[in-house]
């Protein structure tokens, strides 16, 4: 009944369910120290080609590994979009991305991240899309069993003011985004590599756990040049 696609985005789901840590909150909160926990925030643009890219090659893998369990992943979908003083918001790859941007800001808002996560990663998959726009996020909500209804309430009652909102913690960010995707892990700026990922990630935790993830990756000869201090 279910083809090779619906099949790959059902396994995802459980593999998701399984793994992600499911007391993430939406918040970031990488000033907060904890030694559980660590802070993977994602800055983004729904269209730009290394997003996507980022996306399916190195976080649909990184979310597999063990050490995802003391990760707090933070998606924020902006990137180098402007919010003009009238509050219109212009995105870099046209209005398509603002769309998009705002689908997935919406859909983060809406469902646990183990869900709004495999949501993106359809999109993303999907996109650019060649079709009327809306169809292709609601192929993704019937593939994942998702209600389509409050992704779009929330684009039709506050899509422009959630967008706007990641528009002002871009904006925030010190040193300030110079490209997409822009990855800090507990707010230092990391490449957006999934060996540099998993490297900053396992040496960032303090805890008393182990991870086969972090032995794999040789941790402990992670050259300690980053771009940013
Ligand atoms: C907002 O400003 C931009 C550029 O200044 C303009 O193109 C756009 O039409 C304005 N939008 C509204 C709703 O006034
Ligand atoms: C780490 O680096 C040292 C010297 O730079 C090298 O001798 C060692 O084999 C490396 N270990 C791993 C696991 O790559």
């Amino acid at each position: 009944m279910s083809s090779p696609t619906s099949f790959r985005f059902l396994s995802l789901i459980s593999l998701l369910l399984i793994i992600i840590n499911p007391s993430q909150s939406h918040s970031s909160e990488f000033n907060r120290r904890n030694n559980g926990v660590v802070y993977v925030s994602l800055y983004y643009e729904s269209l730009c080609p290394y997003s996507k890219d980022f996306f399916l090659n190195v976080l649909e893998n990184f979310i597999k590994l063990d050490v995802m369990s003391i990760v707090h992943l933070h998606l924020v979908p902006y990137g180098n979009a402007l919010t003009m003083a009238n509050g219109t918001v212009s995105c870099q790859h046209g209005p398509d991305e603002c769309y998009y941007n705002t689908i997935e800001a919406c859909a983060l808002k809406t469902y646990p991240m183990r869900f709004s996560l495999a949501f993106i990663f359809c999109i993303e998959n999907g996109l650019p899309a060649t079709s009327k726009k809306p169809s292709l996020w609601r192929t993704c909500c019937n593939r994942l069993r998702l209600n389509p209804k409050p992704i779009k309430n929330c684009y039709s009652r506050h899509g422009n003011q959630l967008h706007r909102h990641n528009g002002r913690e871009t904006n925030w960010l010190n040193p300030p985004l110079t490209h997409t995707p822009w990855l800090l892990v507990n707010g230092q700026y990391v490449n957006a590599d999934f060996g540099d990922l998993v490297k900053s990630v396992c040496n960032a935790y303090k805890g008393p756990l182990r991870f086969r993830a972090c032995k794999r990756w040789k941790v402990e000869n992670m050259s300690n040049k980053r771009v940013f201090p």
